[in-house]
């Protein structure tokens, strides 16, 4: 079965090819490398020995976009990636981030109409949720408002696909609302090689161990939480990448209650950012310079899952701990390819 990938030149998007491939799927990519690296197709090519057919082209272009399903009329499924995904930035931009991530589902949702394409899995988040009344949450807990236009265009993003659904019976779609993926392949030939400087808690740690950056700084100390810090649901980026395979398995066979449905996937362990950092240094040995500041605005002090709903359905198990999260992305910090160090589509 040939699956679509867009965006699959990005940290998820990569490491779902490779689950897809070891699946047994076909996989045809869709990334303009505006903000990745077509360098990962290597790293995907050195874990499987596919070289994954890779069109360079911006999904807001529909013309474009249209001749890329018009050359492979047996694309079945889709696996949607492809946005803009940096929360501060969205805050600064929100046009940049209304047009570029809705343009594209827009017209990826119409090719889907025009080629008549069977399954759709689409790359959600758990900031739909905002700032959660309930912990942990579940697939039922009510959408607060969205706390950047980052997380609005994900909200807007599941109405899009939930109401297309509706006049669509032919089509199944699921969105996956991911917690925090973090950690690489553990061949470190593939990783999360951020556009820019990061921001996300990990590559920020094994930035700082590594020496890129000179220190890091804890964002608050002062929350209702066991330690004052902020909690999360780190999830291991395999993990996270198997469960589109097996989310497009589970339409593929059927067993779908409806043709729009969502699932929450994180591994529902809550884990503080200080202990995100001590096991950092307990699976590594080394002490990291860090500073405890003020709380950095726009975070939720917690957020964690319920992820049972779709373990059951969809026959997924996540298997790494923050311990796996933290071994495997300081291999990739210290092993990471040369590509992974060009920001655009070198
Ligand atoms: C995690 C915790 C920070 C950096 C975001 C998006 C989410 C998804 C993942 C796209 C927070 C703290 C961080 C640092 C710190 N992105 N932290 N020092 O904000 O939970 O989620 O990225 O899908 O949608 O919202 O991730 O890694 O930035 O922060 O103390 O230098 O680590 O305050 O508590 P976040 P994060």
């Amino acid at each position: 079965m040939k699956i679509l990938v867009t965006g699959g030149c990005g940290f998820i998007g990569s490491h779902t090819i490779v689950d897809l491939l070891e699946n047994g799927f076909e996989v045809v990519n869709i990334d303009n490398n505006v903000r990745s690296n077509a360098g990962a197709l290597e790293g995907i090519e050195a874990i499987t020995g596919v070289k994954v057919p890779h069109y360079q082209t911006d999904l807001c272009d529909l013309a474009a976009t249209r001749k890329v399903f018009a050359e492979h009329p047996d694309i079945e499924g889709i696996v949607h990636f492809a946005a803009y995904k940096a929360v501060g930035e969205s805050v600064e931009k929100p046009v940049l981030y209304y047009q570029n991530n809705l343009n594209s589902l827009a017209n990826v949702l119409t090719c889907v109409e025009e080629f008549g394409v069977k399954h759709f899995i689409f790359s959600s988040s758990c900031s739909v949720y905002g700032n959660a009344d309930e912990l942990p949450v579940t697939e039922a807990t009510p959408m607060k408002e969205a706390e950047s236009p980052y997380a609005h265009t994900k909200q807007i993003g599941e109405g899009m696909i939930q109401h297309f659904a509706k006049v669509h019976p032919e089509t199944s779609f699921v969105a996956l609302r991911y917690f925090n993926p973090a950690g690489a392949h553990p061949s470190a030939l593939i990783g999360e090689a951020s556009f820019d400087k990061p921001t996300n808690l990990v590559p920020v740690i094994t930035d700082t161990a590594s020496g890129v950056r000179e220190k890091m700084v804890v964002f608050g100390t002062d929350y209702n939480t066991r330690d004052g810090s902020c909690i999360r649901d780190y999830i291991y980026i395999m993990d996270l990448a198997n469960a589109h395979t097996k989310s497009i398995q589970y339409l593929q066979s059927g067993k779908n209650k409806a043709n729009y449905e969502v699932f929450n996937v994180g591994i529902g362990e809550g884990v503080t950012v200080l202990e995100a950092i001590r096991a950092f240094e307990k699976v590594t040995g080394i002490s990291l310079n860090y500073e405890l500041v003020d709380r950095r605005p726009g975070d939720v002090e917690a957020i964690y899952s319920n992820y049972k709903y779709a373990a059951e359905a969809l026959n997924w198990t996540p298997k790494g701990s923050i311990e796996d999260i933290m071994q495997t992305a300081w291999q990739w910090q210290q092993k990471r390819p040369e590509w992974s160090f060009r920001s655009s589509a070198g």
